[in-house]
């Protein structure tokens, strides 16, 4: 296995698959049996979905509300979302732990390195809900935060494109695909991998992410066995 702790992130916006709100269950457990076939192998495991699927902070500010409070509740959103998969893998025999950055004691832990650390050593998949727990930051941004704060091996970016491109490959037919690229190459090329706090915070800590295509079966179990799958941002 090539990596032996991931922080996988995944979109709200996937879990509703084709429906146009919520949580698809057929994509749910499909998500489901790609972690736990990457459990299985022995890899650690901790997990940031977003929220998107249920509700959009930013979207809610143009309607009129408040950011902050549009904020807090898309962290709410991806509480939702965690529990909708830590629920699909213990169905499938796999052992959870949720933890929320806002503390919500009857339904999870609190966020708390060290034992979510202890969790993953002891073979759990640890899920991250409510983000960082502060407004203005991104999921993506709370993903790289308990990568770094876990000392993750990388951040794997799950999206519904195989890698990042040159320029948009459904606008450009001559879009090319990067293998690897750097950090550097990002910022010069000005091309959009995650929104800059986050992408910043993962190349002043080295932490290198790979952009993959999640809903394309095995992509998952054989990124992490090392086979070329999406694209790697590296130093
Ligand atoms: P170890 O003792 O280190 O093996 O970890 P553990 O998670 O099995 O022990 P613990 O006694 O902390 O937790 C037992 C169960 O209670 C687990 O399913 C936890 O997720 C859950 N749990 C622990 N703390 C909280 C909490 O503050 N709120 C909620 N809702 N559940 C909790």
């Amino acid at each position: 296995m090539n990596y032996k702790r991931i922080l996988l992130k995944l979109s709200g916006e996937a879990l509703m698959g084709e429906k146009g709100f919520g949580i698809d269950q057929n994509r749910l457990m499909a998500y489901a049996q790609e972690i736990k076939a990457v459990y299985d192998a022995g890899c650690q495991i901790a997990i940031v979905i977003g929220g998107g699927n249920i509700f959009r902070g930013i979207q809610a500010e143009k309607g009129g509300m408040d950011r902050v409070h549009g904020d807090y509740m898309g962290m709410l959103a991806t509480v939702i979302n965690s529990m909708a998969i830590q629920s699909a893998l213990e169905g499938l025999g796999v052992q959870t732990r949720l933890q929320s950055a806002i503390k919500m004691e009857q339904i999870c832990e609190p966020f708390i390195r060290r034992k979510a650390v202890r969790h993953l050593e002891k073979g759990r998949v640890v899920i991250f809900g409510a983000g960082t727990g502060n407004p203005y930051f991104t999921t993506d941004s709370a993903a790289t935060l308990r990568a770094i704060e876990i000392e993750a091996d990388v951040i794997l970016k799950g999206t519904r494109v195989d890698g990042i491109y040159s320029s948009d490959p459904e606008k450009d037919k001559n879009a090319v695909k990067y293998d690897t690229i750097t950090f550097e190459e990002v910022y010069e090329k000005g091309l959009e991998v995650m929104d800059m706090t986050a992408f910043t915070l993962c190349k002043e800590n080295n932490l290198p992410i790979i952009v993959f295509d999640m809903n394309k079966k095995d992509n998952l179990f054989n990124l992490v066995q090392g086979k070329k799958v999406g694209t790697l941002v590296e130093v």
